[in-house]
């Protein structure tokens, strides 16, 4: 079977990843979708199963952190397209640990966009899409939103590993033409998210009635986004995106944790028929990350009226669908959180 194109989609088999990934080949099967993920705590092929039988899938278990690996990967599949997404995720790990970052998240980018410089001869025919986050420009106070002028600041050790890959990605645009677009969401939610992110830590704890640990006093606020909807974002921009440009992607959503929290409980107090109440008796204020970033909210207008993107669904509606989803797969999260993740979490939790 010939494909119009090959995609290597790093880090597919995380959380965001796995719904770019089953997007893209249901969505496509003239393209043939190159899974390129190494599997560390966050990936997990369970996320796939659905479309692991697929003519147009092929997974590739592979490090980005190993030039060697990537160059492989372009030659072997004669990639024609990039849409990377592997990355070290999470801001608290980032704190305890930063060199990880730097290696994956820059060093990472760097030899994926070396090989493509090196693989591709004729940029107009290629798209090199680097996802990334809102964090790069720092935290708001009470006013304002991010837009696509807004100047960099990051401020965690996560969000300055992935400004630096964003500065390398607009480098080999500007110095060799690589065909590159960028794109900036802010916090994303959905199925399949790794449990120790905010929401579905959670929907677990609230379920297993375990404490519900609020940073500092809860007030920091940031802006939801379903995760299908980033996916569909995603699409859009690597198909009609201009080369060069970044785009902001985000719900206009913003919640304060604390009130966030506090929905969470209710809904589920009622999903799980106990009395209303009862599991915002869990909620336990613990101390506050370093360096909290207070806000993050999304002007992602550029991209609605460029592009015509905007989110699908009410993010009550999206909790809810992501609230049903984790009730009926608790297997998954076991299967997840068993071994070293729980004994990190454990750690951690004791340690606030
Ligand atoms: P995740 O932690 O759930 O998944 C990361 C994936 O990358 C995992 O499958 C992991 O195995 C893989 N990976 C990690 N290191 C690798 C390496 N060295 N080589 C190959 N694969 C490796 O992350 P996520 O939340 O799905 O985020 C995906 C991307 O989206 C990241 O680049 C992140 O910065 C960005 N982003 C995330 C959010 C969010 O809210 N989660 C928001 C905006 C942008
Ligand atoms: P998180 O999901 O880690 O995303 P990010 O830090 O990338 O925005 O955290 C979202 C918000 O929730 C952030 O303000 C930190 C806060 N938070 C808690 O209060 N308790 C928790 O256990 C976690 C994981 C996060």
């Amino acid at each position: 079977m010939t494909f119009d194109k090959t995609i290597l989609i790093t880090g597919g088999a995380g959380f965001i990843g796995s719904h770019v990934v089953r997007l893209f080949v249901n969505t496509y099967p003239n393209y043939r979708i190159i899974n390129f993920d190494k599997l560390t705590y966050a990936g997990n092929l369970e996320n796939l199963s659905d479309v692991q039988g697929a003519e147009n899938y092929v997974f590739v278990k592979g490090d980005i952190v190993s030039a060697a690996e990537v160059q492989k990967v372009f030659a072997d599949f004669d990639i024609t397209d990039v849409i990377h997404l592997a990355a070290e995720s999470h801001v608290d790990r980032s704190i305890e640990g930063p060199m990880e970052f730097v290696m994956t998240n820059v060093v990472g980018t760097v030899n994926l966009l070396q090989a493509a410089k090196d693989q591709w001869k004729n940029n107009e025919s290629h798209v090199f899409h680097h996802v990334s986050t809102d964090e790069v420009y720092g935290s708001l106070s009470d006013e304002g939103l991010f837009t696509e002028q807004t100047p960099y600041d990051p401020r965690s050790p996560y969000s300055a590993s992935k400004a630096s890959s964003d500065h390398f990605v607009r480098a080999y645009f500007h110095t060799y033409g690589l065909p590159v677009k960028l794109s900036n969401c802010s916090n994303n939610y959905g199925s399949h998210h790794f449990p120790e992110k905010l929401i579905p830590l959670m929907i677990n704890n609230i379920r297993e009635l375990k404490p519900l640990p609020v940073y500092g006093k809860g007030d920091n606020i940031r802006d939801w986004l379903w995760v299908e909807d980033h996916a569909k974002a995603i699409d859009v921009i690597f198909h009609k995106g201009e080369f060069g440009q970044s785009y902001n992607i985000g719900g206009l959503n913003e919640w304060k944790n604390i009130d966030l929290v506090f929905f969470l409980c209710r809904l589920m107090d009622e999903k799980l028929g106990r009395p209303a109440g009862e599991s915002e008796k869990l909620i336990t204020y613990v101390t506050d990350r370093k360096g909290h970033d207070m806000r993050y909210a999304i002007d992602a207008s550029k991209l609605a009226s460029e592009l015509g993107w905007k989110p699908s669904i009410t993010f009550e509606e999206g909790l809810e669908s992501t609230v049903d989803w984790y009730l009926s797969n608790s297997e998954w999260v076991e299967q997840i959180t068993s071994g070293a993740y729980r004994a990190y979490y454990e750690n951690m939790y004791q340690n606030r």
